[in-house]
């Protein structure tokens, strides 16, 4: 995975060093819309939605202005059903190399020209989904001819040499037995990898979760395998503490201790705050102080362990040196 350059990399510190102490977000989720082209197993959105009052592109400056994140995503829904999202991107980065911007997609509606695009607006990772090694993906996002577009695009993308798309798979008890060949085809397409954990929260169907000793017994053995091939490229983007995480929030079924609303928070398509994806309570831009109080410091919520949780339940020495040795741009030992 790309390093963020040197001077880059201590703009970002920086920001999260003012942001840890003064209780702002160090990551922020924009959800550009709800509507979907795929219908998900593990997921509660799918299909369209109503998407007559988003947010334009130039009401994210002002999101931005207020929250000062260090890391942003551009999720959903599908972010690039929406036609203006090479505007919104432009917004966000506001010609600078901060926030480090990532595009949470799942590539249904991807062309050459709009990575391109999306690429110099600022995007530094584009984050597609991916469950199966094969057209099994097709049958658990809804979305036929999905997989073989993938197949095409993603070598094909990756070959302009960025280095910065990365397949994000999300562990389920479907796909357990997967995490070797998701790891291979990362590697056979010239891209970076990203597993995350399935959460019963979203849907509240407990059948993806993993459940049995049987199912932890394949968990461990593919992530061993996976993690003995872990190089100093990155490409195995989760950190060895996330992955040690993951095992035990799988074993668990749990993980306590979130942050949500505090460490990282997302501000949904007509510009509500909300803790995370799958908690629907709601402040105003203007109340974003009163998350901590109303919700984050009694929150007991444990149910799941998704990415952005994952990447801020940390201590700040221990996530700076994560991604300092990791995304940014000096080598660990
Ligand atoms: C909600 S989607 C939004 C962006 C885009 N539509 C996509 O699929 O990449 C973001 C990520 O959440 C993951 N996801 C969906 N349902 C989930 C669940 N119940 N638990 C954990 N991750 C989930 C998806 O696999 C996807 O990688
Ligand atoms: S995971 Fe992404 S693609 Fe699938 S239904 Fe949810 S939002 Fe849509
Ligand atoms: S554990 Fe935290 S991030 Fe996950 S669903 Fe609960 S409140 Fe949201």
């Amino acid at each position: 995975m790309r390093k963020v350059r040197f001077t880059d990399s201590l703009r970002i510190i920086a920001r999260g060093s003012l942001n840890w102490p003064a209780g702002r977000p160090i990551v922020v989720s924009f959800e550009v819309t709800d509507s979907c082209s795929c219908y998900c197993k593990h997921c509660d959105h799918g299909g369209p939605r109503d998407d007559s009052r988003l947010l334009k592109p130039a009401d994210y400056r002002r999101y931005m202005e207020a929250l000062k994140p260090c890391v942003v995503q551009v999720s959903g829904g599908e972010p690039l059903l929406r036609d203006d999202v090479v505007e919104i991107v432009r917004a966000i980065k506001n010609g600078s190399t901060v926030p480090y911007t990532i595009l949470v997609s799942n590539w249904s509606h991807m062309t050459e020209e709009k990575y391109l695009a999306l690429h110099d607006a600022g995007i530094d990772q584009f984050s597609v989904s991916l469950d199966f090694p094969d057209d099994r993906h097709d049958a658990f996002r809804s979305y036929p001819g999905l997989y073989s577009q993938l197949e095409t695009l993603v070598p094909r993308l990756a070959r302009h040499g960025f280095d910065d798309i990365v397949l994000n798979s999300c562990i389920t008890s479907e796909n357990v037995g997967e995490i070797g060949r998701l790891a291979d085809k990362a590697r056979a397409w010239g891209v970076n990898l990203c597993y995350s954990s399935y959460s019963a929260r979203r849907t509240g169907c407990r059948d993806y979760s993993l459940t049995t000793p049987e199912q932890l017994g394949v968990l461990n053995t593919e992530l061993d395998r996976v993690e003995a091939r872990r190089d100093d490229t990155n490409w195995l983007v989760n950190a060895p503490s996330t992955i040690a995480s993951m095992r035990q929030f799988f074993e668990n079924g749990k993980m306590p201790g979130c942050r949500a609303g505090h460490r990282f928070l997302v501000v949904t398509s007509e510009g509500w705050l909300q803790p995370c994806s799958m908690v629907f309570k709601k402040w105003r831009l203007e109340d974003r102080a009163k998350i901590a109080e109303e919700f984050t410091n009694t929150n007991t919520c444990d149910e799941c362990y998704v990415s952005i949780r994952s990447y801020l339940d940390k201590s700040f020495p221990q996530l700076l040196w994560e991604n300092v040795s990791g995304f940014l741009s000096v080598k660990s030992s």
